[in-house]
């Protein structure tokens, strides 16, 4: 997944303009609410954005190295901006992001055009970092660091929906994934900062917030130790409440849960919180027992089912998505089928499937029982045509209902129609007018009545 960063608004108090700054940004939502926040930091420092990417002068990738395949894509970026450099020297290059902490030093020997390389969490630091390079430094910042509260305003891609990042890094050793290695360990951030950050969105217009964290519902869990005073009674369903009132905003979503932590409390208070939308992302990765045992993941299938229908119990309504992997080292016929079969029949709204790529220090990698190239290629084309057809047969039941819609933008292939999602997280387009004639604006929130239905997405009309 790649995304350039469009220009929403301007800073104030902008200094000296210094030249102008692209970035692309690699991976998942992490790194983008990452991104919008290094955004901002240039902004202020006095970076203007560019018109198109060969002409910056200053050139930020904010990387993913979850697969090989994210890992590819970021070097070949890199060399066309380090061809570029030998023709135009005072380009800065920067490599922020995942893939810049594993690699930290060596990309700077694979890559010398590069000025700066940092990790994750020194996103907050990006102009203590950039003085650096302005006084000559070629620099490396990847060593741990304590995320400091950002007093930077964040330059977001969308004025309606808000990335809230409230937990950073993993403290789960799941042995495929990279993530607890490039991330670092659990932070969260305390629920007053979130409050305030939230309610100054809610002050200028926007209307939904996503709460993010790769393991969300273990928010609250590090304040039992370290330098935190609060007790052990701050966790995400807690936050919730202490966050759910703020007027202005009229959705609160969150991603990613994992299963092992997600209680039957946290699904009695979405089910109680009105703002709180139908959607809920809890990635399950194999429908095999013996498969999720050796991903370290600490649930059974049994127990993932157990969760899902509770949430349907008391929110029939809800979609459910999910991440899944094929081809773990090891996997058998019969344990990809228990995947299939798991999907066949938790019906979901939609899964992000992926074949097992070996990533750099995770134990899985060093497996020797690795499945070939060909069987990757057969078992993920098959659980995404099965994955397809189930999101449609879901999306059916949207079909001549009234959806309330939120609405994001104009639809960029088409714009006599807008965009917007249901509470559900469903994708709908539908005409700007209303059949009186009234034209709809961006953060208003419509009734449509959904007419076609695709796997992925929804066209509709307003009431
Ligand atoms: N924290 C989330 C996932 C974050 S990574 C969770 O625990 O579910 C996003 C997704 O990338 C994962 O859910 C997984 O499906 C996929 N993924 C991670 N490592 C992978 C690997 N080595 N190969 C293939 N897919 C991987
Ligand atoms: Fe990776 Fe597991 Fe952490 Fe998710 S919970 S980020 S899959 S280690
Ligand atoms: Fe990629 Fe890092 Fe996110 S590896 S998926 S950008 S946490």
């Amino acid at each position: 997944m790649t995304a350039s960063i469009t220009p929403t608004k301007q800073n104030k108090s902008i200094r000296n303009h210094r030249g102008s700054y692209w970035i692309t940004t690699f991976g998942c939502q992490m790194n983008k609410a990452d991104s919008e926040r290094m955004s901002g930091i240039l902004q202020q420092m006095g970076y203007k954005l560019a018109d198109e990417e060969l002409k910056a002068d200053l050139i930020l990738y904010n990387t993913c190295t979850i697969r090989d395949s994210a890992e590819q894509k970021v070097y070949s970026y890199l060399g066309r901006q380090a061809r570029r450099k030998q023709s135009h020297p005072n380009l800065k290059i920067i490599i922020a992001g995942c893939l810049a902490q594993q690699e930290g030093e060596s990309i700077l020997r694979r890559v010398p055009e590069i000025d700066l390389v940092m990790g994750p969490q020194h996103a907050n630091r990006l102009e203590t970092l950039l003085n650096q390079v302005d006084n000559g430094h070629q620099v490396l910042a990847t060593d741990e660091q304590h995320i400091f509260e950002d007093i930077t305003t964040a330059r977001r891609d969308s004025t309606i929906c808000g990335w809230i990042n409230i937990i950073y890094g993993c403290n789960e050793r799941c042995t495929y994934c990279v993530v607890p290695s490039v991330r670092g360990k659990e932070q969260s951030r305390t629920p007053q900062a979130i409050k305030n950050e939230i309610k100054q969105l809610a002050k200028i217009g926007y209307k939904e917030i996503t709460l993010l964290g790769q393991n969300i519902d273990a928010y609250g869990r590090d304040f039992n130790s370290g330098e935190h005073n609060f007790s052990g009674q701050i966790t995400l369903s807690y936050l919730l409440e202490y966050i759910h009132d703020i007027e202005g905003i009229e959705r609160i979503r969150f991603a990613t849960s994992h299963p092992r932590y997600f209680t039957k409390e946290l699904i009695d208070v979405c089910a109680k919180l009105p703002k709180v939308c139908e959607h809920f992302h809890i990635p399950f990765q194999s429908g095999s027992n013996n498969i999720l045992k050796k991903m370290a993941r600490g649930y059974t299938i049994e127990s993932y089912k157990e969760i899902i229908n509770y949430i349907k119990k008391l929110m029939p309504e809800s979609s459910i998505t999910a991440d899944a992997i094929v081809a773990f080292p090891g996997e058998t016929l019969n344990q990809f089928e228990e995947t299939l079969s798991i999907i066949e029949d938790l019906k979901f709204d939609l899964v992000n499937t992926a074949a097992y790529s070996p990533r750099p220090n995770t134990p899985a990698a060093k497996w020797p029982n690795q499945l070939p190239e060909e069987v990757k290629i057969d078992r993920l084309r098959e659980i995404n045509n099965l994955v397809e057809k189930t999101a449609k047969e879901r999306n059916l039941r949207y079909k001549n209902t009234y959806q309330e819609i939120l609405i994001e933008n104009v639809n960029i292939k088409n714009t006599s129609q807008l965009m917007g999602r249901t509470r559900t997280n469903r994708l709908t387009f539908f005409p700007r007018l209303s059949k009186d004639g009234r034209s709809q604006q961006i953060g208003d929130i419509v009734k449509v009545k959904i007419e076609d239905i695709r796997p992925f997405s929804l066209t509709g009309n307003l009431e």
